[in-house]
Parts: C-alpha cells; structure tokens; sequence
C-alpha cells in the first residue's frame, strides 16, 4: 500500500462538518447526514481530503449533540445506519476519507448507563461508572466541593437520593469513570464499531479530561483546581499523566485495521504536553488551536506555527492548523473587528457577541481580506489543514440572533449581560441557493422567516426522498444577508472567496503535498526588507525540485515581493509589484 494510503492524514485537508446546520434532506429544518451525502459533490469540487463529522448521534441536543444519548446508532432526526453507509461510499468514491466524533468524557444524561445509575442508587456498580459523591452540609445539601462547569454554574448536580453527579460541561452531560471496566469496554466496542463500518478515523472530544484523580487528597482540599491548559501537572481534572495508558490502548485497536485508524485529539493543553496526545503510540494527531485562538498580529500567528511545528516534530507526527471551528467565532469575523490584546483569546468578539454585534464596528470587507490572506498563509504550512464548513462561503459569525432563539447551553446557562452570547453565531444553516430567499420574519426583519425559504438548505428538490412538502424553518435562523454568500453565487464568481479556496487547495495539493516533503525553513529578513516583525514568510520544498515562498503581510505598508513567479494571491499586488498590507503571496522558483 502507498505510504499517501495509510498516512493520508499527515497532509489532509480536512472539512469539518457540523452535521445538524449543512444541509437538510427532508425539509424538518435539521441537516441530516444525506444532505451531507448530496453535499459530496461539492466537497470534491473543492479539494478537501476527508470530512470531520461533529456528533449524528441520538442527543437531546443539550449541547449541540456533545450529549450522546447512543454512541452506536444514529439521531433518527438526522437519518439511519444505512444512510450513514450510504454516506460512507459516497465519499469513499471521491477518495474523501470520513472522521466521526467520539465524546468519551461524558454521556448524555438519557445514555442506558447513567438511567441504569440513577436506578440503581448510591454504592451500586452502575453508579460507579459515573462521578458520583454525598453532599457537604448538614444534609448534604451543598456540592462535594466548589469546582465550577465550563459552560457556568457548579460542576455538580444533585439527584433524587442526595448524591451528586460530576459534570465539567452542561448537567446533562455526566462525566463518566473511566477507571470502571465497563466504560472501557463501552467504547472500545464503539471504535470498532464505527471502524467496521469503514470510518477513516476519530476525533477525540475532550481528550484530556478523561483521567481525574478525586481521591488522593479530600475533595474540598481539590476546590481551587488549576484551570485547563494551566500545564499544572498535579491537576486532579485535566491533562492527568493516567490518561495516556487509554489512548495506547485505543491505539491497539486502530492498529488490527488496514489502513490502521486515525485520530486527532481536542486537546485543550500547553504545547509541551500536545505532542503526548499525539504520539504514534497513542492518537497520532493533536488539534494546535492557535491560530483559532490568534487575533491578527504576525506575532501570535508566527508562535503558533513555531510551537506547532516543534510539537510536530518532537512527537513524530505533523501538525495541525486550524483557523475557525464550531466553537469559536467565525474568522471572517474577528479579523474585522478592533484588534487589541487581550488577556483572554476572543475577548472582544465574546463581548461583540453578547451585546448582539452593537459594541464595535465589524469592517467585513477587511475581515475577508483578511481571511483570504490568512487561507493562503495556513495551507502552505506542511501539516493537516481543518476547514470549519461557511468558512469557505466567507461567511461572518451572525451576532444578531434574538436571545430567545439561541440553542447553546452556554448561552441559556449564563445570566443576560453578564456572561457570554454562546456559539450559535457560528452553527447557523449553511446557504446553498441565493433565490430560494425567505420572507423578511415578522420578530426582525433582517432575518428570514424560515418557511418561506431557506437559501437552499432544507432543498427537497434537491436532494430528497420523502421530504416534507413545505419544509421547516431552520433550527437556527438565517440572516438575509446570507444570500451574497450562497454556493450558487460563489460558485459562478471566479472572484468569490469559494473559488480562492479551490484554487489554493488545488495548489497545496499538486505542489506541496504531492511531494510527501513536510520541511518549512523561516525566509530571512535580507529578503523581507525592513518590517520583518509584520510579515510570516516561509519556503516549502515544491514539486520537480522547485521551491515554494509564501509572504503574508500584517503590517501597515507594504513589503517586496520575494524572488520567483507569482502562482497566488490574496489580493491584487501593488502597481510595483509589491505585497500589500492583509496580504498574502505564493510564489514559485
Ligand atoms: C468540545 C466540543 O468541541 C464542544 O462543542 C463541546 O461543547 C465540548 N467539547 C463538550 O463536549
């Protein structure tokens, strides 16, 4: 088997999916996985390598369906085990590999483990698959201690019979006891399950939470718990050291499959500790999440590729690069907004959003030439490449959503005005038709009204058997501005962000990855000229022996041009050749 067989994944470009907002085939206002199905073709068309598919699981969509009811079956809201076979081959035939989600720090609170632990009570074996622990207080009315959710509010919830259930994210999302033999054996028939089924690999969620340590010290000694990704190393919740004696396990399993399975792992950690996650004995691959968490300053980005290239290298895999996901706002979007530094990543878009979008102006013209340029600096580098879905449609984080129609916990969690607005902004349904265009909606007319239309989304025409006559209103409303960034509008520009993103991936790919070199050397200052500090500018090794420079300009003048022959552009180059400001540059020699 070729080497680009089974280690496809060192260089993919991999398209993240978020299966409930792509496209819906039955018109009940929900993607579904054959509107992902009917979507392949487009994904060909624009070069990705594999597709990342966010949770299709059975959820009571407490948190976006991170809270998985059945980790072996699918929503029958978004489709069937055949449709997701069906799926499987479609992408199989155009060479897309496919990546499931696997949430194994937490079930959801409908899963048969936590039914059969709150029915079992207190010091039962059922129980112990789960965290539970008595109250403090007189009558254990008070938490085992003050450790507090990601999503807000305590970490522990109390049940009927007194105790209380550990939960890092949303309440119904328990988190599970990975030292009880049954979770183990629990997901490790779910790996081989999906593997039988011909899935190219996993991304872990949460990956570094699943070892915890509640009895080495008494718990409320553990209340003032280092937050993750502190590099705290005697953490009792994050990044535990036993963590990694499961991943060598999984390991095992990936490996009796030809070509063995793939994972990355969601890993909120220092870069030090990345590289563990992503040994080969272990998952393989590591999100480096810090170019979603960088704002536009050359400097944060140049960090982010120094740490990620020597985490790559010192755990024998590659990297990987990720500018937008399902839990961040979309870049398009903060790259428009003020730049300032902040002592929190997404500080000011957090604060944009939760004040609907009214607080500071979002210049969406510069934020695309900004993401345009920050496209081109991202697929040169050697290394796995996630692209969010919209974001090659160029579409803004929709920051206007009326409070009462939000579906993220962490947004209906959070007391109003003092908290966060939640990522919804970024989960919104995709727009594929420009003339299919709603009603302006009677709550706010710069949204559609849902029924009348939805930019393609919910398309039965298009893509369904048994779809509902009139569709639904998409679970999430669709801004009418949505119309400019549809598929059939892009598509048809030659100009339109969608065809910069094929015509980049096409380029990655026949001169870069083709070469299985993953080699990247800094170009130095002499060619630069005198703004060094605004500019990341590397050279790859290219096809037939040439080399490939790549310039981006962050700086407020413009910078030369290196040597060699222009192969891209973000933008139009200035009158004597040389690289603009927000900028970015291929060229070849
Ligand atoms: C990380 C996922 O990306 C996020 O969407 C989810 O809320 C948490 N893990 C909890 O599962």
């Amino acid at each position: 088997m070729a080497i680009n067989a089974i280690e496809w994944w060192k260089q993919a470009v991999v398209y993240q999916v978020y299966p409930r907002s792509f496209r819906d085939a039955d018109g009940d206002g929900l993607g579904d996985i054959r509107g992902v199905t009917a979507g392949i073709d487009y994904l060909a068309e624009l070069g990705i390598d594999a597709i990342w598919l966010s949770p299709f699981y059975p959820s009571e969509l407490a948190d976006g369906g991170y809270d998985v009811i059945d980790y072996r079956a699918v929503d029958p809201r978004l489709g069937t085990l055949d449709d997701f076979d069906e799926l499987i081959t479609a992408a199989h035939a155009h060479d897309i590999r496919v990546i499931v989600d696997i949430v194994p720090n937490h079930t959801s609170n409908k899963h048969r483990f936590f039914q059969a632990a709150l029915a079992a009570g207190p010091g039962s074996s059922e129980r112990e698959r789960y965290i539970f622990r008595p109250g403090r207080g007189e009558h254990g009315e008070l938490p085992p201690n003050g450790w507090m959710s990601c999503f807000g509010g305590s970490a522990w919830e109390r049940v009927e019979d007194g105790e209380w259930y550990l939960h890092l994210f949303a309440a119904e999302q328990p988190d599970l006891n990975w030292q009880h033999p049954d979770v183990r054996e629990e997901f490790e028939r779910t790996l081989r399950f999906w593997c039988d089924r011909g899935v190219d690999g996993f991304r872990v969620d949460v990956a570094h939470a699943l070892a915890k340590d509640l009895t080495s010290r008494p718990l409320d000694e553990l209340d003032q718990a280092p937050k993750q990704g502190s590099g705290n190393a005697d953490n009792p919740l994050w990044d535990r050291p036993e963590v990694h004696e499961i991943y060598r396990s999984w390991r095992r399993i990936f490996n009796e499959y030809e070509p063995p399975r793939f994972a990355v792992a969601e890993a909120w950690v220092t870069p030090d500790h990345q590289r563990l996650y992503a040994s080969p004995d272990e998952l393989g691959q590591v999100f480096n999440f810090e170019f979603a968490k960088a704002d536009w300053f050359a400097a944060d980005f140049r960090r982010a590729i120094e740490e990620g290239l020597s985490c790559a290298e010192l755990s024998g895999s590659t990297s990987t690069w990720v500018l937008s996901n399902h839990d961040v706002p979309r870049h398009a979007t903060r790259y428009g907004l003020p730049q300032v530094k902040a002592s929190t990543h997404h500080q000011l878009a957090a604060d944009w959003l939760l004040r609907d979008g009214t607080t500071y102006p979002e210049d969406r013209a510069l934020g695309t030439r900004r993401a345009r340029a920050a496209l081109l600096m991202e697929m040169g580098l050697p290394g796995s490449a996630y692209i969010y879905q919209g974001e090659e449609l160029g579409l803004f984080e929709v920051a206007t959503i009326p409070w009462d129609r939000l579906e993220d916990p962490q947004a209906r969690r959070a007391a109003h005005g003092d908290a966060i607005k939640g990522r919804d902004g970024c989960r919104v349904p995709l727009p594929w038709v420009a003339g299919d265009i709603p009603q302006p909606a009677a709550w706010d007319p710069s949204f559609g009204d849902g029924t009348t239309g939805s930019f393609g989304f919910s398309a039965p025409a298009v893509c369904g058997r048994d779809a509902a006559p009139t569709p639904a209103a998409p679970h999430l409303p669709q801004p009418l501005w949505f119309a400019a960034h549809a598929v059939d509008i892009e598509r048809a520009d030659a100009d339109s962000i969608l065809s910069f993103y094929r015509r980049v991936l096409a380029l990655r790919s026949e001169l870069l990855t083709s070469t299985g070199d993953i080699s990247c050397a800094w170009v130095d200052e002499a060619t630069l000229g005198d703004t060094p500090e605004h500019v990341i500018a590397y050279e790859r090794p290219a096809s037939g022996g040439r080399v490939v420079v790549s310039v981006t300009n962050f700086g407020s003048a413009p910078v030369p041009a290196p040597a060699g022959e222009l192969l891209i552009a973000s933008a139009p180059l200035a009158d004597d050749g040389s690289v603009p400001c927000d900028t970015a540059v291929w060229f070849i020699r």
